[in-house]
């Protein structure tokens, strides 16, 4: 279909960034999607470089303008892989990371370790030594196991930073809120463990307090639940001031929304930035203590929405007067969000994306298990087996939480920008499924 100006019918698709529908077949980053399952078959995760680039360039162009002392460090969590780290590393930005595997990726894909930021609630010893011998940036601290064993393995005073509980409720589900008073992150400010834990770093010789961290949830979409955490936390700066304590630098976390549904009303990185270094800097003026560095860490609002993931229809089964399944050829396997938190998308039918559904369908994943439904209830175009489906807004948090469950094979990861496509993760084949499978040989004992 061509337009009166004789170009191709090339529209917007409504709130979700970068996608355009193209004589109605889906397209991102210069690709058509439906030529995409083509090629490289489904279930298949696509990701928009640029339009990561621009998010990621976005965080980093506000923070230099409003709050230049801060170091933006990708939330690793949301998709971790080499590739992101090539792409991110270039702009400058730094990382998050959680685990020893994570630190290890971020380093292969070329992350300096000097702008990595270690999190996490239970390092191992083999951890700490590990992120000790690449020269680590910072631990972020948040337990007093952690800070003997940093002590003890480090050979020089090694930076951390002490993980808060600031006590923020964000409006959030309740598995991805992470301030509750019950929450097994952080240490309490409002109990004194905080405090404590602080003044104790004192006795360690090979610690440096360099500061506090907070993370008050995920997919937040109300700033003032940021700028809340920011009086709480500079309140406890004013505290330890009081006795002495310098703090250097303040780590607010991420938890930046995205659009999943039509309903979502994230603000932008731009707005989120702005108002929290604007926030942080009157807070800190108003309180008398000295800026402190800022530190963020998107994740989710990085990744989030340059992913799609794109799928084949198989059957389509009615249960009579109830509801109609559609079921696809990836599941909880490859997205478990849906499985875990309820959480909600958009999808749309890949070579009808500007039509308006007048079905109402179930999208059932392939699992062995009733509760591996993608989406409870939309409306699409009549499907058949065989038509391309595509959820929106899967760049974040389903390649890194997908699992081999019903041994099945995590999707690749293909890049996409300008209208070009290259893998960033393989295939996985059934050989890598059984790669660490092994017959045991019970002949020797333990003791
Ligand atoms: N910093 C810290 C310390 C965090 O714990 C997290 C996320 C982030 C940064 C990044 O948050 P983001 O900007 O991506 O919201 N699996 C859940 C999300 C768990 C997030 C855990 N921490 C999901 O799929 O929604």
């Amino acid at each position: 279909m061509k337009n009166n100006s004789g170009k191709k019918n090339n529209k917007k698709l409504s709130c979700f960034g970068d996608l355009t529908v193209n004589d109605g077949h889906l397209t991102v980053g210069g690709c058509d999607a439906v030529a995409l399952a083509e090629k490289y078959g489904t279930p298949l995760y696509v990701f928009d470089m640029q339009r990561a680039l621009d998010t990621a360039a976005a965080y980093l162009g506000v923070l230099r303008r409003e709050y230049p002392d801060s170091t933006v460090c990708y939330a690793s969590k949301a998709f971790c892989c080499t590739a992101i780290y090539n792409m991110l590393a270039p702009l400058g930005i730094g990382a998050d990371v959680v685990s020893g595997g994570e630190l290890f990726t971020a380093i292969k894909g070329g992350m300096d370790p000097g702008k990595i930021y270690f999190h996490g609630n239970n390092k191992s010893k083999a951890e700490i030594e590990y992120a000790l011998s690449v020269g680590l940036e910072c631990f972020v601290v948040d337990s007093e196991l952690e800070l003997q064993l940093i002590n003890s393995c480090a050979e020089k005073k090694q930076n951390v930073l002490v993980r808060v509980n600031p006590g923020v409720e964000a409006h959030t589900h309740r598995f991805i809120q992470t301030t509750a008073p019950d929450s097994k992150f952080g240490f309490s400010i409002a109990d004194g463990t905080a405090e404590s834990v602080i003044r104790s770093i004192e006795n360690y010789g090979n610690i440096n307090f360099a500061g506090l961290a907070c993370h008050i949830g995920s997919q937040i979409f109300e700033p003032q639940s940021f700028e809340i955490a920011i009086d709480k936390m500079c309140d406890f700066i004013v505290r330890l001031n009081s006795l002495g304590i310098a703090v250097e630098r303040l780590d607010l976390g991420g938890g930046f929304g995205v659009h999943y549904i039509e309903n979502d009303k994230p603000l932008t990185p731009e707005q989120y930035m702005k108002n929290s270094a604007a926030y942080l800097n009157s807070a800190v003026k108003s309180r008398k203590i000295s800026a402190p560095h800022l530190i963020v860490e998107p994740g989710r609002s990085i990744v989030g929405e340059a992913g799609i993931t794109l799928y084949t229809v198989g059957a389509v089964k009615t249960v009579k007067d109830i509801k109609t399944y559609v079921a696809v050829d990836g599941g909880m396997f490859e997205n478990p969000r849906t499985a875990l938190y309820q959480a909600q998308y958009t999808a749309v039918a890949a070579d009808r994306a500007d039509v308006k559904g007048d079905k109402l369908y179930s999208i059932a994943g392939k699992c062995c298990e009733s509760g591996d439904i993608l989406i409870d209830g939309i409306m699409l175009p009549e499907l058949k087996s065989g038509d391309i489906l595509a959820v929106l807004t899967t760049g974040a948090y389903h390649y890194s939480m997908a699992s081999n469950y019903n041994r099945n094979a995590i999707p690749p990861v293909v890049a996409v920008k300008d209208g070009r496509s290259a893998y960033m993760v393989k295939p996985q084949t059934y050989e890598d499924i059984i790669r660490n499978d092994v017959i045991p040989d019970l002949s020797e004992g333990v003791r």
